[in-house]
C-alpha cells in the first residue's frame, strides 16, 4: 500500500469496487434501453469526466457522449447558492433518449437544475445517473441510477476534486475535515 496524501483521511471505496459497480450500472442501462436506436449520455464536467468515460465504454447500447459544465461551488467546499452553466451541449437533444451522468449528488441542487434545464429541451426521455449520493438530498429530482451512498463528508478521487486537486486518484477517499472546513 502506497502512502496516502497528507490531506486524505482514508479510502472509502476502492478502485475495484468502483469498477465493479460501474459495470453493474452500465448493464442496468443496457437492459433498460434495449432496442433503443440511440442514447445520449451527458457527462457533467469536470467531476464526471472519468465516470462518463468508464460507463460509456462499458455500455453496449448505441450511444453518443456530450458534455455540459456546471459550477455550484467555489474553491471552498461551500455552496454559494447559484448553479452556473459554464459550457452547453454541442447538439440539441429534442426527441432523444437522454441520461445525465453526474459524479455526486449532495443537496441535489445541481441535478435539479440540470434536470429542469434539459427537460425544457423536450427530450424523448430523460433519466439521471450519479455514481455517488450523499444523504442530504431533500429535493424531488428523480435519481434513476445510483452507484453508492456516501456519508456527509468531502470525498475526492475518480474525477472528484477539492479545489481542483486529487481528481485522478483511482479510488474514492475521504478528505481530512481540517482541510475543507
Ligand atoms: P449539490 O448541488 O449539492 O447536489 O452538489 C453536487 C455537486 O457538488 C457535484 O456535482 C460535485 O461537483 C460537488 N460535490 C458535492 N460533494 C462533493 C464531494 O464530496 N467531493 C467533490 N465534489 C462534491
Ligand atoms: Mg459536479
Amino acid at each position: 500500500m502506497t502512502d496516502l496524501h497528507p490531506d486524505i483521511k482514508r479510502i472509502l471505496i476502492t478502485e475495484d469496487e468502483i469498477q465493479k459497480r460501474v459495470a453493474e450500472l452500465a448493464a442496468e442501462i443496457d437492459r433498460d434501453y434495449q432496442g433503443a436506436d440511440l442514447v445520449v449520455l451527458i457527462g457533467i464536467l469536470k467531476g464526471a469526466f472519468i465516470f462518463t468515460a468508464d460507463i460509456s465504454r462499458k455500455m453496449t447500447v448505441p450511444h453518443t457522449v456530450d458534455f455540459m459544465s456546471i459550477s455550484s461551488y467555489g474553491d471552498q467546499a461551500v455552496f454559494d447558492g447559484a448553479v452556473r452553466l459554464i459550457l452547453d451541449l454541442r447538439k440539441p437533444i429534442a426527441d432523444q433518449h437522454v441520461i445525465v451522468v453526474e459524479d455526486i449528488v449532495d443537496t441535489g441542487h445541481t441535478m435539479d437544475y440540470l434536470y429542469q434545464t434539459l427537460q425544457g429541451r423536450h427530450p424523448a426521455s430523460l433519466k439521471t445517473c450519479t455514481l455517488f449520493k450523499k444523504e442530504r438530498n431533500s429535493l424531488e429530482v428523480p435519481l434513476d441510477y445510483v452507484g453508492f451512498d456516501l456519508p456527509d463528508v468531502w470525498v475526492v478521487g475518480y474525477g472528484l476534486d477539492y479545489a481542483d486537486k486529487h481528481r485522478t486518484l483511482p479510488y474514492i477517499a475521504e478528505l481530512k475535515k481540517e482541510v475543507y472546513s
